[in-house]
């Protein structure tokens, strides 16, 4: 079984100021744990919403970490130190807009303040980049519709093999591929 590189970043100025704990990123954290059976390297960076730091950070996980899979979480928001989308998008070399798409979609069954959230995706090398929501409901909320397609995605960048536990939303990978 192949060994998954998980990035996670949380762009969030009072967490990284130590004003409360980072909560969103374990939750990241915790629900790969439930979803894989694969062993898990994370990589985790707290910092400020600064955008050029995120872009930087994105950038490390992909090309020096080789990250199969990034997720951001924090600051898609509108309010004016909301940057993460901006800085996403200078990361990446392809938008899978999708994404973005199924998590507003999903989540405004949920919230009517989902449409508020920029968040994206999109690819760098053989790393799939995905913005999330800070709060850790969010979180949950928008990683359970996406994460059917997030397998047979990597498989289709020659990242790693991802074998789901029984305890994920139902993968689907097309066979003749
Ligand atoms: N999506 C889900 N599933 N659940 C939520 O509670 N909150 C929304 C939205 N998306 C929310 C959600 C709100 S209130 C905002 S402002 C945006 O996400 C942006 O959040 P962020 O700035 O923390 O990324």
């Amino acid at each position: 079984m192949d060994n998954i590189k998980i990035g996670i970043i949380t762009s969030s100025d009072r967490a990284s100021a130590g004003v409360y704990e980072d909560i969103s990123g374990a939750e990241i954290r915790k629900i790969m744990q439930e979803y894989l059976l694969n062993e898990i390297d994370f990589k985790y960076s707290l910092i400020p919403d600064e955008e050029e730091l995120i872009t930087n950070e994105i950038i490390k996980m992909a090309d020096e970490f080789e990250c199969d899979l990034v997720f951001t979480t924090g600051g898609t928001g509108p309010a004016l130190r909301d940057v993460t989308p901006e800085a996403t998008k200078k990361a990446i070399e392809r938008e899978l807009p999708g994404f973005g798409e199924l998590m507003r979609a999903s989540s405004l069954k949920i919230v009517p303040t989902a449409i508020l959230s920029r968040q994206l995706a999109g690819t760098r090398g053989k790393t799939l980049i995905i913005n999330l929501p800070g709060k850790p409901k969010a979180i949950r909320e928008c990683i359970e519709p996406i994460f059917p397609a997030i397998p047979y995605c990597l498989d289709l960048m020659n990242a790693s093999y991802i074998n789901e536990s029984e305890n994920a939303p139902k993968v689907f990978r097309p066979k003749n591929k």
